[in-house]
């Protein structure tokens, strides 16, 4: 029974030596130590042995059990250690590995330089307006001045919807809109979309924006407005730019200017930039016409206004030197991340 019982621990500790799984710890117990064990089975046996023999085996059954015992719990906490070593190895952070990149968006050139030129009228006591794209005819020509069958019209390659409705062509109709519901003293901007029926090409695009202008009130005069445009201009390039007006012809104004500011790239003297012209044409501008403002309901004999419309891609392609206005429309991240 001795070796019996010598055999048992030898096995034990040999299995326990080579077992690496919680479960098979605790197969390993049941079998050695449990209720049918082996070590069991031997004490069992206890009773048919001699008197002497009894507490002498039975001393080292219990030397026995305390070794297995030990040994298991020292390998129970062995595997434990273990166990979570290998969860320490898999869950470490590696803080030097390279993070994946949030892309950062950012607002779009032609929104960034619109709300410049707010800002600049803001300062100069303008409030912003709106009007629909989708526009009477009355609105966008007749109200204007521009009668139908007038020649100023096909200037304008219009998106007719029907006689009566059309895609404006311009911000100007919002002249008309505002002056029908507010009193002088009158001070607006309106900025928009607008339509033609234009090819596009480096310069032309169907759709563009317009930033419209309108401010009436007693005394204005063509001073007033040079000198208001001047100061845009200065803000919006820097003191340095040099505008300068020229006459030209619109149905709603009178007198007409539409002003230049002097090319960056060749200081006037002609380059690419400006087509060896040396100057660039930024908007169109003038003193609202009489007829105007008498279809609005406003006595031309008590108030003079001055009106401007601004070529919104016009402006930011001079900003950013770009010269091809489809970039605007393109949506190249390249190209947007690089203003
Ligand atoms: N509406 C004109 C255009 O589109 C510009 C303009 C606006 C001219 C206001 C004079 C006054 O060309």
């Amino acid at each position: 029974m001795k070796a019996q019982l010598e055999q048992i621990r030898a096995n034990a500790l040999e299995k326990l030596q080579a077992l690496n799984a919680e479960q098979e710890l605790e197969e390993l117990r049941v079998r050695v130590l449990g209720k049918k064990g082996e070590l069991t089975g031997i004490l069992k046996q206890l009773g048919s042995l001699s008197k002497e023999e009894r507490p002498v085996v039975g001393q080292l059954a219990n030397e026995v059990r305390a070794a297995v015992e030990a040994a298991i719990e020292e390998k129970r906490a062995a595997l434990k250690a273990a166990a979570q070593e290998l969860r320490l190895q898999k869950e470490t952070i590696d803080v030097t590995m390279p993070g994946q990149l949030q892309e950062i968006g950012k607002i779009h050139p032609l929104t960034r330089v619109l709300e410049e030129v707010k800002e600049i009228f803001f300062g100069m006591g303008f409030s912003t307006v709106e009007g629909p794209e989708v526009e009477y005819d009355y609105y966008n020509f007749e109200a204007l001045n521009i009668p139908k069958n007038h020649p100023a019209r096909d200037t304008q390659d219009t998106f007719y919807i029907n006689d009566n409705i059309l895609l404006r062509s311009q911000t100007s109709p919002v002249q008309v809109r505002t002056m029908e519901q507010q009193k002088p003293p009158i001070r607006i901007i309106a900025p928009g979309r607008v339509y033609r029926s234009d090819e596009v090409d480096a310069t032309h695009s169907p759709l563009f924006h317009q930033i419209e202008g309108l401010l009436v009130d007693k005394g204005v005069t063509m001073g007033d407005l040079k000198g208001t445009l001047e100061v845009f201009a200065k803000r919006l390039y820097g003191d340095e730019v040099q505008v300068r007006f020229r006459p030209h012809h619109f149905n709603f104004t009178e007198p007409s200017a539409e002003m230049d500011i002097m090319c960056f790239g060749c200081g006037g003297k002609g380059c690419r930039m400006c087509k060896g012209e040396g100057w660039i044409e930024i908007l169109g501008c003038g003193m609202v016409h009489p007829n105007v403002l008498r279809n609005c309901g406003i006595d031309p004999e008590e108030y003079s206004g001055f009106a401007f419309g601004i070529g919104l891609e016009r402006i930011a392609m001079r900003k950013y030197n770009i010269n091809d206005m489809r970039l605007f429309f393109e949506n190249d991240l390249k190209f947007l991340q690089s203003l």
